[in-house]
C-alpha cells in the first residue's frame, strides 16, 4: 500500500485533529526507526500512519479488529494487518514479533507523553525538548495519566533498548520533521 493510498484511507475514517496528529507523529517515528534498522521506511511509515485507523469510529473493544476488516477489504498485505493488531496486543491477543511490531508497540504510547510535554512548554516546540524532561513526565503518573507506562516499558524491553535511548530516537525523528508536523512552536529557526 502506498503512502498516498494510506493517507486517503485515513482521511475517510479520521477527522479528529489530535488523532490525525498522533497518526502522523507515529508515522514519522516509525520511518526514523526503519532507517535505523535498514528496513523500508514506507512499510514502517504506512503501518504507523494507519495503526489507529478505526479508533475514532470504533473505539474500545473493536479497536484493531475493524482496521483489519477495512484493510482486508482493500486487499492490504497481511504484514500490515498483523503489525497493527499487535499494537494493542493485550486486547487482540496478537503479540509483536518483528522489529517493526515491537517498535510500534514501544513508541505508540511514548509519543503521547512527548506530545503532552510539548503542549505545556512555553516554546510549544519539540526543538528545545530534552529526553530528561520526557523522562520526568514518564515517571510522574499524574502527567498525561491516560498514557500506559507499562506498555512503554514492556515495548522497550522487547526492543532490547532503554527509556533514554528510545526517547532520544523519538525526539530526533520529530525534531527532523518539526515543520511538517507543526511542532516548531514559537522558536525562531
Ligand atoms: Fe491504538
Ligand atoms: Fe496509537
Amino acid at each position: 500500500m502506498s503512502r498516498d493510498q494510506a493517507w486517503s484511507l485515513l482521511q475517510k475514517y479520521v477527522d479528529d485533529p489530535s488523532l490525525l496528529e498522533h497518526s502522523l507523529v507515529v508515522e514519522t517515528i516509525m520511518r526514523y526507526y526503519a532507517r535505523l534498522n535498514n528496513e523500508d521506511p514506507d512499510v514502517w511509515g504506512v503501518t504507523g500512519l494507519l495503526h489507529d485507523l478505526d479508533w475514532q469510529k470504533f473505539p474500545e473493544k473493536q479497536h484493531c479488529f475493524k482496521t483489519a476488516e477495512i484493510l482486508r477489504a482493500h486487499s492490504v498485505d497481511e504484514l500490515y494487518i498483523h503489525a497493527i493488531m499487535s499494537h494493542d496486543c493485550h486486547c487482540t491477543g496478537v503479540f509483536p514479533k518483528t522489529p517493526l511490531e515491537k517498535t510500534l508497540y514501544a513508541i505508540d504510547e511514548l509519543s503521547g507523553i512527548i506530545l503532552a510535554d510539548i503542549r505545556i512548554r512555553p516554546s510549544q516546540s519539540v526543538l528545545d525538548l530534552k529526553a530528561k524532561s520526557v523522562k520526568k513526565k514518564f515517571k510522574s503518573p499524574s502527567f498525561a495519566r491516560g498514557v500506559d507506562r507499562n506498555a512503554i516499558t514492556e515495548g522497550i524491553a522487547w526492543l532490547d533498548s532503554d527509556l533514554t535511548t528510545t526517547i532520544n530516537h523519538c525526539l530526533t525523528a520529530l525534531q527532523e520533521n518539526a515543520a511538517a508536523l507543526g511542532l516548531v512552536g514559537n522558536i525562531d529557526q
